[in-house]
């Protein structure tokens, strides 16, 4: 049946809405939702190989969360000393804590030197050694020779890299005719009656008016929710839109209590600063002047995997050896480097440092503290970046339509800890990898599919919902009630007694979150409503993160449990996947089989 609201089909009645929501409706090939750095890698795969490619961000693309990221992108290029990928895939893998899938890791770790030269010849101003290569800067877990000494792998511009990143795939999508919607925020997947994704419903946040996006590809590029936190080193912006909608579409969120606490995140402020301090000769101390991480870890020392050198650092706060008048953070000190490195190497940390810190790092030493940064966990999906969920005994069965990258997908490279330097590398191999695959797969001549009957109609009543409550709690005070209990109850140390008590504040909250009002009924430009529509977001994540941390009853990678202080391999060596219909959770294999080598087999982790 010819579809009545296809705009080639002569009987449509009225093109550009759509008859059944009354909602205009625009088509492209390809939906992008988010502009940071996977979303426009994407895109500029997709748009160079002419395909029709919307990318929609609620912030102008540029001011996108990768713009904070710091330290750089791990490739095993060599320029500093040997190096090569099998190294970095060891690496990642005992990173991970042995959760990771071995064949993306593979794939990553083989890719990274080809994105990284890519991105070279986009234009990326790279920081350069004399002889022209990129420079390059050791950083945490990252090691030569499977353990052996630190490596230089992280490729750098000064601490501003993601800032960098960002800038030269924006500039390179100007050239290749993305087309932006800045400013709009994606509400809900549209799925057909084959469960295929056909859209997305989207909002105009200056006029309040929604739109149907119709695609033959939908592709979520949201980056993560650490805004469930109350102390966290993300933007505002970071409400996990990209998990919420797949949350609500039937779609799983796999590994969610798999949370980074990156390790010098400013005191009292959040504000993160860069691994790369310690890459460049930084050092951790006590308030006995002791440089402690080489009792935790004698090789690495302070260039451990993160979850070990927040876990070291949580350990001398409590046992009394924190700084400061609450004794409540330990020392990052750095002066010794010189004023000519941390203005040539660090000079944003500089900046940071004293605006947030009060304290100058070439003179003095900056107070940090383990602060939430990155979520291993998402959207299921494969390392060509298709959405896969369980279905008929696979429990890989992909979505047809829908892809996730980046920080809102759990392909799952960084399994249970991500390495510093392979966020934004994940970004680039993934982005582009989805994009290949999507051009691969000849979408061009592939036929648009009939939109559902019900297409926006879950979307218009929920905003409609939003509008007619008369009265409610605020947004603000329910989401700043799920952030304080993240904090209180899925810390650094979590317990039984603890998650079990957050499981049950968590579920409370989603019931409170029901009910909030906007209480500005404005609809032009109404922050509120945005707002109210991200708590949405915010309490899927939430559900999902301290559901599956109170069911692992193991210690791994992030995930530290004192009551189970022990890695259980027998028993835990498989993915979590959380359905927010029932608040069930489901369990899926780990792939331990890499694509050309031999499995890196689960060992005791030391650095
Ligand atoms: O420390 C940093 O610069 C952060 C990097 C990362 O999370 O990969």
């Amino acid at each position: 049946m010819a579809d009545p609201i296809d705009p080639s089909n002569p009987s449509a009645s009225a093109p550009v809405f759509s008859i059944h929501s009354k909602l205009p409706r625009r088509r492209f090939d390809a939906v992008i939702v988010g502009a940071g750095g996977s979303g426009m890698r994407a895109s500029l795969q997709l748009a160079e190989a002419g395909l029709s490619v919307a990318v929609l961000s609620k912030v102008f693309p540029t001011r996108s969360h990768t713009v904070a990221a710091q330290g750089g992108i791990g490739a095993s290029l060599g320029n500093m000393s040997e190096d090569n990928w099998y190294w970095h895939m060891f690496d990642t893998v005992k990173g991970s804590d042995y959760l990771g899938d071995q064949d993306a890791i593979e794939f990553m770790c083989r890719e990274a030197p080809n994105v990284v030269y890519e991105l070279e010849h986009f234009g990326m101003p790279f920081d350069r050694n004399p002889d022209g290569t990129i420079y390059q800067r050791p950083f945490g877990g990252h090691s030569a020779n499977f353990g052996e000494k630190p490596v230089a792998r992280a490729c750098a511009a000064a601490d501003r890299t993601g800032h960098a990143m960002l800038h030269t795939l924006y500039q390179r999508n100007v050239r290749a005719r993305t087309q932006f919607f800045v400013e709009w925020m994606a509400l809900d997947l549209i799925r057909d009656a084959d469960g295929d994704v056909v859209g997305v419903v989207a909002l105009e946040m200056e006029t309040g008016d929604a739109m149907i996006l119709e695609a033959k590809t939908t592709l979520l590029a949201t980056g993560g929710a650490g805004r469930i936190w109350a102390a966290s080193t993300n933007a505002f912006i970071n409400t996990g839109d990209g998990m919420g909608m797949a949350a609500r579409a039937g779609i799983p969120l796999e590994d969610m209590e798999f949370w980074q606490f990156h390790p010098t995140g400013v005191a009292g402020a959040g504000v993160l600063i860069t691994e790369g301090v310690r890459g460049e000769g930084g050092i951790l101390l006590n308030s006995n002047g002791e440089r402690f991480m080489e009792r935790y870890a004698p090789t690495l020392k302070d260039l451990a995997a993160r979850d070990f050198v927040s876990r070291s650092m949580d350990q001398e706060i409590k046992e009394g050896r924190g700084c400061g008048p609450k004794k409540d953070y330990v020392l990052l000190k750095l002066d010794h480097l010189g004023a000519d490195t941390i203005m040539k190497r660090l000079p944003s940390i500089r900046e940071i440092a004293i605006k947030f810190a009060n304290v100058d790092p070439i003179k003095e030493p900056i107070p940090v503290v383990p602060t939430i940064h990155y979520q291993m966990g998402g959207i299921p999906t494969n390392y060509l970046g298709q959405v896969v969920v369980p279905k008929n005994g696979n429990p890989n069965e992909i979505v047809n339509g829908l892809y996730a990258i980046g920080e809102c997908a759990c392909v799952s490279v960084h399994g249970a800890n991500r390495l510093g330097t392979n966020s934004l590398l994940d970004l680039l191999v993934f982005g582009r990898s989805a994009g290949n695959h999507i051009v691969a797969s000849g979408l061009k001549d592939k036929p648009w599919k009939t939109l559902p009957a019900d297409a926006a109609e879950a979307t218009t009543a929920r905003l409609a919902a939003l509008e007619s409550r008369g009265s409610g709690e605020k947004t603000q005070d329910v989401a700043n009630d799920i952030r304080s209990n993240m904090q209180a109850h899925c810390g650094v140390f979590r317990t039984q007694a603890l998650l079990g008590e957050g499981v049950s504040k968590i579920m409370a909250l989603a019931e409170r979150a029901k009910d909030v009002a906007v209480q500005d009924k404005s609809k032009v430009f109404n922050t509120a409503r945005i707002e109210a529509l991200e708590l949405d977001n915010l309490v899927e994540v939430a559900k999902a993160t301290i559901v599956a941390a109170e069911a692992r009853k193991e210690s791994r990678g992030a995930h530290a449990r004192e009551d189970f202080p022990d890695r259980n391999d027998a028993d835990w060596i498989r993915h979590s996947l959380f359905y927010t219909e029932g608040n069930r959770l489901d369990y899926k294999p780990v792939n331990l089989k890499p694509l050309t080598v031999e499995t890196f087999q689960p060992k005791k982790r030391t650095f």
